[in-house]
């Protein structure tokens, strides 16, 4: 695991807020060796000093202990660059040359691309052109970041010259949602317990909802943003992963391989939709102003056009055509501004038609809900009866939090996808196959909704639950977002 990691976007908002706090706590658990150095690779001119200084700034507020934070910061070196000038490579080759000297490092490099995508292929071209990646000795890796394209055609465009450069063992295609524990728990919970494996299929299941609700708006990532939208931002990537762990069949073996190949076979079976089948399964939204919360509109955001169309919000009604599922339908919904930030999974069971009718009462639903963000757990409801009363049925559940349990600490999503990086744990991390199932899947939503814009989206109040035609996609078929 000796390897010097160079961040290209080093000074980006994704370095500050999520990869320098994952490394630092991967240091604190001892998870680092002493010869682990970072190099921050960013435009903007500064020292090292300097920069140490902004990253001590920020994390001293999650690190009390100054010994382990200065400890880490040791590790950080800055160099300055322009990431299409291929000269500055020169600068970088010879700082990660004296570090490599310097602890034995022995040619082990990663290279996260933390920048605009826009960069992705120059930076990896100006890295072979200068003999930085594809060596004979050691190893060395691209980590290329969200979003991996804007549609199937660039994403394999940036695929096809990734490959010429690198071979697929040392490209890690980030989806970080693959580290959330939870998540990962999945393929656990419904494999290792047979009272779900049992019933999990179009025989016992009604419907399936996969929710990743945010309260927060843009921020300052309006350019992005734009021209990207909750359809590609969030559902092509993090919502079909979920979908897909959900959905597929037992895996021949628990590994990575035989994990992927059983996803990209939902992926393959997603229905495809058309322009005309959009209105009846796609719901989608764009955020208003909320002045009683200050909350500007999307269109007010800064880096927004004010007639933007761009969705903020996204509900699908997506069916899986194979025989395991064929009928259910799955439910997926994302958007920004909402009146929550949590991300969950509902599975609702379908009902003993035969023993309501023996009973002569109504039951309600068995629901299993498996909670990912914040709060991480199970929640299932079932059917008891009421006691003293002959008859009277009535829903009870059983929670189990896990996020709650003393001494409970699941790694924050980057640091088990930075810690799956050093160990070459490629179940983390997206393959091209997944992408390019997916990006097909969205493609023609995406496009149809381009065309159909106007009519299509509806506005929602910041901080409310998002607009009406998402619970309409429900009701038509008399069922209900299950809250959280
Ligand atoms: C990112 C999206 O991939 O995921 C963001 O680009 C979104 O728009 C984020 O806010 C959500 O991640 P998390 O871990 O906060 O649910």
């Amino acid at each position: 695991m000796k390897n010097i990691l160079t961040i290209f976007g080093g000074s980006g908002n994704l370095a500050y807020l999520k990869l320098y706090p994952a490394l630092l706590s991967l240091d604190k658990l001892k998870q680092l060796p002493d010869s682990f150095q970072i190099i921050s690779a960013a435009r903007s001119k500064r020292t090292t000093e300097d920069f140490r200084e902004e990253i001590r700034k920020r994390l001293k507020l999650i690190e009390s202990d100054p010994i382990v934070l200065e400890n880490f910061l040791k590790r950080i070196h800055y160099i300055a660059l322009s990431f299409s000038d291929l000269k500055d490579y020169e600068k970088l080759k010879s700082k990660i040359n004296s570090l490599d000297e310097t602890y034995a490092i022995e040619n082990n490099r990663i290279f996260y691309l933390a920048t605009s995508p826009n960069f992705f292929s120059v930076i990896t071209k100006n890295l072979y052109d200068k003999k930085m990646i594809h060596q004979d000795k050691g190893n060395q890796k691209i980590v290329i970041e969200k979003p991996f394209g804007n549609d199937y055609s660039s994403a394999k465009q940036l695929n096809d010259h990734l490959l010429k450069y690198v071979d697929e063992e040392n490209i890690y295609r980030i989806d970080h949602y693959l580290g959330k524990d939870m998540i990962a728990n999945i393929l656990y919970l419904r494999f290792s317990n047979p009272i779900f494996s049992g019933v999990w299929s179009k025989d016992y299941i009604d419907n399936i909802q996969i929710v990743a609700s945010e309260d927060i708006g843009i921020q300052d990532r309006g350019r992005y943003y734009d021209d990207s939208g909750a359809l590609r931002d969030m559902v092509q990537n993090h919502l079909l992963q979920i979908l897909g762990t959900v959905a597929m069949e037992m895996p021949e073996d628990f590994d990575s391989s035989c994990i992927q190949t059983e996803k990209i076979e939902i992926f393959k079976s997603l229905r495809a939709y058309t322009c005309d089948d959009v209105n009846d399964h796609i719901s989608l939204g764009q955020y208003k102003e909320n002045t009683d919360k200050n909350f500007n509109a999307y269109r007010e955001e800064k880096g927004i056009d004010d007639k933007s169309t761009t969705e903020t919000f996204a509900a699908l009604e997506v069916f899986i055509d194979n025989d395991v599922w064929t009928g259910v339908p799955f439910y997926l919904k994302t958007g920004k501004r909402l009146d929550k930030k949590a991300v969950y999974i509902t599975i609702e069971f379908k009902k003993n038609k035969e023993a309501e009718h023996m009973i002569n009462k109504k039951f309600k639903s068995n629901i299993l809900q498996i909670k990912i963000q914040p709060e991480e757990g199970i929640n299932i409801k079932f059917n008891l009866k009421k006691p003293r009363v002959e008859d009277e049925i009535s829903s009870v559940e059983m929670d189990f939090c896990k996020s709650c349990l003393i001494d409970y600490q699941a790694p924050a999503a980057y640091e088990k996808i930075l810690s799956g990086l050093f160990e070459n744990e490629k179940l983390l991390f997206t393959t091209w196959e997944e992408l390019k199932y997916t990006w097909l899947f969205i493609d023609p939503i995406a496009k149809a909704c381009q065309n159909t814009k106007d009519d299509l989206l509806s506005f929602y109040t910041g901080g409310t639950s998002g607009p009406d035609s998402s619970d309409q996609l429900l009701e038509k078929s008399n069922r209900h977002w299950w809250p959280y």
